[in-house]
């Protein structure tokens, strides 16, 4: 849930640092720090701490004579102690020669602590701290066993980096739980908590695994299994460029994100299907068509968005392939003892690939027997490596918290699946090719939804006082209801819940009144005349009411004068074209009500805890 950097090489560190810190703010931002070996005395590290967003940090620095070619900063998404300065990392041992920065959370911290006491003098509540003590205890020259050695006394999750000042060539980076990758450039290496910071200096990047400890200088570097054997690692080139994480001219990485949506579907379906054949071909899957075939039972485990995209996913794996299809909430299906068996295949769905909840019901369904699978964003990352197989949503770099165009990548793969397994049980060549058709007009269609834009400004300027909202929706609508409000919730703080239309009237209805405003989506499907009468009851409540319709829908405007239209479509595409509009209202009202809209409070984009 921490962002840590890394650089040795013959650059001014301190700038590259910094940069690197904002490209990983999205993991953790409530304090930050560097630490730099001191060029002119190579005996000494310097090192500055603040509170708060890396501006603070980096306005602080400004005052500080922070020279060197060596260092690690780190920001900060508090576990263990309070946000302070005295707990924001890089955290030193008692001689301040030690310096680490850490990510993860060490388990048997109080053990160690008493131990460690009677000999060292500790100055924060971090259990990272006791990292820098014990790798300290254990130092007799040689850095990386020292850290070994520590390392093997710890019960937890790490990724670390450590510097020393008698080591002034080298950072050691280990590896537990927590993602590190090592950037490889010209006399000069990087390490980092993702592969952003060093883009804009290199693309040649090593992915360390869990248990692996690396040595890495400015000219290369080694990497050791915990039992000190050497690994070979495989170097990989990164597609995405540094370009494509920046906002590209638009208010927030949020904004863009979402009008990235056209661009990045095309890219997650561009050759995976076959219109010839009316099927798709997602190879990761690694099953031939007989395994495929005897599939009876599909599981998807996710979090957050992620799971409202797998909602979506339920549906078009029952109603394309007849596949009995439960979603599970990450955090839950670990816990409760799942029923798997050979012929369940489940699927990991993350924009991440490092939420620890998802990854750990991942490591569960693979002690059951299952076939795992993922469907997630960052390549490289540990849910992708993790799975038996998979499919990278390619939607490329999600910098905001609020995560919008993962969860419509995330759609069009699982549909994708859908359409591959329907046309090996079910459905005809014909249903196949007007699924795929249907899915190419989607990113002109998400084209016309931005055409509401300013439409839906208004409506927020209009709505963005009210402090509770209702967001309903029937069938394959109701994971856009609950999308919607998770978005609304998440960026703009102002409460909200989600119900299926049906359900309303069991409870919830009693809420309604003119100071709650209700978020329906009553598009011209199969449910559309049951929508309807749920909009009707609303009205009786005197409950303002905020539609969205399908274009062209005049009768609609009986019913409320608060409309957005959108494209029609098949409806099992339909989320892909119906939450856009709830992604921008959370947006613009976010926005006015003066919200860090793509960093909210007390959120981490990658939530690495449980
Ligand atoms: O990286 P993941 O897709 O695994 O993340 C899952 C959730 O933490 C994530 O979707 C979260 O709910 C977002 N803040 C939603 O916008």
């Amino acid at each position: 849930m921490c962002g840590i950097v890394g650089y040795i090489g013959n650059k001014q560190v301190l700038p590259i640092l910094i940069q690197g810190l904002r490209r990983l703010e999205y993991r953790g931002y409530d304090s930050a720090g560097v630490a730099i070996l001191d060029n002119s005395k190579q005996t000494a590290v310097n090192r500055v701490r603040s509170v708060g967003k890396i501006d603070n940090l980096a306005d602080k620095v400004k005052t500080e004579k922070m020279e060197g070619t060596v260092g690690i900063a780190h920001t900060r998404w508090a576990t263990h102690g309070g946000v302070t300065e005295e707990n924001a990392h890089p955290h030193f041992g008692c001689d301040e020669k030690l310096v680490i920065a850490h990510n993860g959370i060490i388990e048997n911290y109080r053990e160690l602590k008493e131990v460690l006491e009677k000999d060292h003098t500790f100055t924060s509540q971090t259990d990272t701290e006791i990292l820098a003590h014990l790798i300290e205890t254990h130092y007799k020259g040689d850095l990386r066993m020292a850290v070994e050695t520590a390392l093997s006394h710890v019960r937890g999750t790490y990724g670390l980096v450590v510097l020393h000042a008698d080591h002034p060539g080298t950072i050691i980076a280990a590896r537990l739980g927590s993602p590190l990758v090592i950037g490889i450039g010209e006399d000069e290496h990087f390490v980092a908590s993702d592969a952003t910071p060093m883009l804009a200096y290199t693309k040649k990047v090593v992915f360390l695994d869990d248990g692996e400890i690396a040595e890495i200088h400015k000219d290369g570097f080694v990497t050791y299994d915990l039992k000190d054997k050497i690994i070979t690692k495989h170097v990989e080139e990164i597609e995405w460029d540094d370009e494509q994480a920046q906002k590209q001219g638009y208010d927030h990485f949020m904004l863009k994100e979402i009008f990235d949506q056209p661009t990045v579907f095309e890219d997650a379906i561009r050759g995976r299907y076959d219109i010839d054949e009316g099927t798709a071909h997602l190879g990761g899957l690694n099953m031939n068509d007989e395994e495929m075939r005897r599939v009876n039972r599909i599981v998807l485990i996710a979090c957050g968005t992620a799971s409202y995209a797998a909602m979506v996913g339920k549906y078009a794996f029952e109603r394309l392939a007849g596949i009995p299809t439960e979603v599970d909430v990450a955090s839950e299906f670990r816990y409760r003892d799942p029923i798997i068996d050979s012929n369940t295949l489940v699927f990991a769905i993350s924009q991440s690939g490092e939420t620890l909840d998802t990854l750990a019901a991942v490591r569960e369904a693979k002690r059951k027997g299952a076939f795992v699978r993922g469907i997630v964003n960052v390549v490289g990352s540990t849910i992708a490596r993790e799975t038996d197989g998979g499919t990278y949503i390619h939607a490329g770099p999600e910098l905001a918290v609020a995560s919008t165009k993962a969860y419509t990548n995330m759609v069009a793969i699982m549909v994708l699946y859908a359409i591959q397994f329907g046309r090996l049980k079910r459905i005809t060549l014909a249903t196949g090719q007007r699924l795929i058709n249907a899915l190419l007009e989607i990113p002109e269609k998400m084209n016309l939804v931005f055409e509401q834009n300013e439409n839906i400004k208004k409506l927020a300027e209009k709505y963005k006082n009210y402090r509770d909202f209702l967001f309903l929706g029937r069938g394959i609508n109701y994971p856009v209801a609950l999308e919607g409000s998770l978005k609304l919730k998440e960026i703009s703080y102002i409460h909200s819940e989600a119900y299926p239309g049906g359900e309303m009237k069991h409870g919830p209805i009693a809420l309604l009144s003119k100071d709650f405003p209700v978020f329906a989506i009553m598009v011209k499907d199969q449910l559309y005349d049951k929508m309807r009468s749920n909009i009707e009851e609303i009205r009786a409540r005197k409950a303002p009411i905020i539609l969205v319709a399908t274009q062209g829908d005049e009768r609609a405007k009986e019913l409320a004068e608060d409309i957005i239209y959108v494209p029609d479509t098949m409806e099992l595409l339909e989320p892909l074209l119906n939450t856009i509009p709830l992604q921008l209202f959370a947006y613009h009202v976010a926005v006015m009500l003066g919200r860090d809209v793509d960093r909210p409070r007390n959120l981490a984009k990658s939530v690495t805890v449980e």
